[in-house]
């Protein structure tokens, strides 16, 4: 298939391209960027699925290019997100302790503590945005001091994580993506060199001794393990509060069943992750071997993405999937992946966005958005789905004037 998806059109509205290619193509050949080598990617909730749990598929690029050079992958790679078994388990199980649920539910009183601060810096101003004002900061905050990393470097953790997930045509973007990983190994550096020194009760510190007990884990996926922790910290549940505000303003009776029914926020958490979930498509994965797979002949190395959003539209599971119902009965979205990646901050991204929504309608029940949805730009990411907002310098607001989700608090 000749369709190039990364294009501003597609990242703007996407369901209906999945709409049109899911009764025909469920798993099929496409060109994400131009120049680039075609991907395979899964489109319906069965193909999704299938990729996600067979082993066929691999995360290591390293298992299927043995020539490839370090200096071509990112320092990521040595994270458990692009490892498989054994090292995804051993590499797993080191974070794993972590962010068990019983773990998470002790963050509860914190991360309610930062959303009400947000909040209160909110009150009195006629609009705010909700990005930069409220959905970035409170989980930013919450896995720094999970992390142990200053909560006052987000700005620079936010320019690098963007770097990450952001994809474009133009050559100069590369230069600038490499630059952003050395400005970003540099600091991790000098993160460990003082962590070390002075170690915390915090995750850091904890990965930190693993690493020196010398065989749990070696210094590149040290990198990898506090460089996946920053990205996935910064880059989903922020999306999760912004794109569930959106949906709720967008479908004014299911914002007014929720603030009538608090009760019904767990549900609506699940919903909006299915509806316009923070992570498009699944990170990259490669056919192991040669292998015939849902009637495609595959090749060795071939690159497998699985779009994770068209899945969760898919008539076949979900019935009227375009439509956001917060009393949906059951829901097995696919939002935070499936199989042996599972996400693991998932139980944390549910509270967070629980807490933040919760908070801001409890605050503010007279909420509305001010900004004309056409005016809307979402991010383009082959992994994120979230909406551009003026990231980064401050400064630069004004003189950009990027589209951002305002809103009218009273
Ligand atoms: C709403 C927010 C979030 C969403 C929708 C989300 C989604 C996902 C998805 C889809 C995957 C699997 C990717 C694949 O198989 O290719 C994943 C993996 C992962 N996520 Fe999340 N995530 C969220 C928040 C977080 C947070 C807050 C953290 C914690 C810092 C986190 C940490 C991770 C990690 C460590 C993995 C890798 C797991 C593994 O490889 O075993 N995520 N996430």
């Amino acid at each position: 298939m000749s369709i190039v998806l990364n294009k501003k059109e597609f990242h703007q509205e996407p369901y209906e391209f999945y709409k049109e290619i899911r009764p025909h193509d469920a798993f099929a050949k496409v060109k994400l960027v131009s120049g680039i080598q075609d991907s395979w990617v899964a489109f319906t909730y069965e193909a999704a699925e299938a990729v996600l749990k067979d082993e066929r598929f691999v995360k290591n690029p390293r298992a299927v290019f043995p020539d490839v050079s370090e200096h071509e992958l990112m320092p990521i790679t040595h994270s458990m997100l692009f490892a498989d078994p054994p090292d995804h388990r051993r590499l797993r199980s080191l974070v794993q302790r972590g962010f068990t649920p019983k773990m998470i539910q002790r963050l509860q009183g914190r991360i309610e503590e930062i959303a009400k601060i947000q909040v209160e810096q909110m009150k009195g101003k006629e609009t705010v945005d909700l990005i930069a004002d409220y959905a970035f900061p409170i989980p930013i905050i919450v896995i720094c001091e999970l992390l142990g990393v200053p909560p006052e470097d987000r700005l620079d953790f936010q320019r690098w994580s963007n770097s990450m997930v952001e994809i474009n045509d133009d050559p100069s973007f590369y230069e600038q993506v490499e630059a952003h990983m050395k400005e970003f190994q540099l600091y991790i550096e000098q993160l460990l060199a003082e962590k070390r020194i002075h170690p915390q009760d915090d995750l850091l510190s904890e990965l930190i001794r693993a690493e020196e007990d010398g065989d749990k884990l070696s210094v590149q996926e040290l990198y990898g393990a506090i460089m996946l922790m920053i990205v996935a910290g910064h880059e989903t549940t922020v999306n999760l509060i912004a794109n569930g505000m959106l949906a709720l303003f967008t479908h004014p009776e299911q914002l007014k069943k929720l603030k009538e029914s608090p009760s019904l926020i767990d549900g609506a958490i699940e919903e909006i992750l299915r509806f316009n979930g923070p992570v498009e498509f699944s990170t990259d994965r490669y056919a192991k071997e040669s292998f015939t797979f849902m009637g495609k002949q595959l090749q060795k190395g071939d690159h497998v993405l699985v779009s994770l959003a068209s899945a969760d539209h898919d008539p076949a599971v979900f019935s009227e999937p375009d439509k956001l119902v917060i009393t949906r009965e059951k829901s097995p979205h696919l939002a935070f992946g499936k199989g042996i990646h599972y996400c693991l901050g998932a139980p944390l991204a549910r509270l967070e966005g629980k807490i933040a929504i919760q908070t801001l309608l409890n605050t503010f029940p007279e909420i509305q958005i001010n900004t004309a949805l056409a005016n809307l730009e979402w991010r383009q990411s082959f992994v994120i789905r979230g909406l551009k907002e003026p990231a980064g310098e401050i400064e630069l607001m004004f003189e950009k004037h990027v589209p951002s989700l305002k809103a009218q608090v009273f």
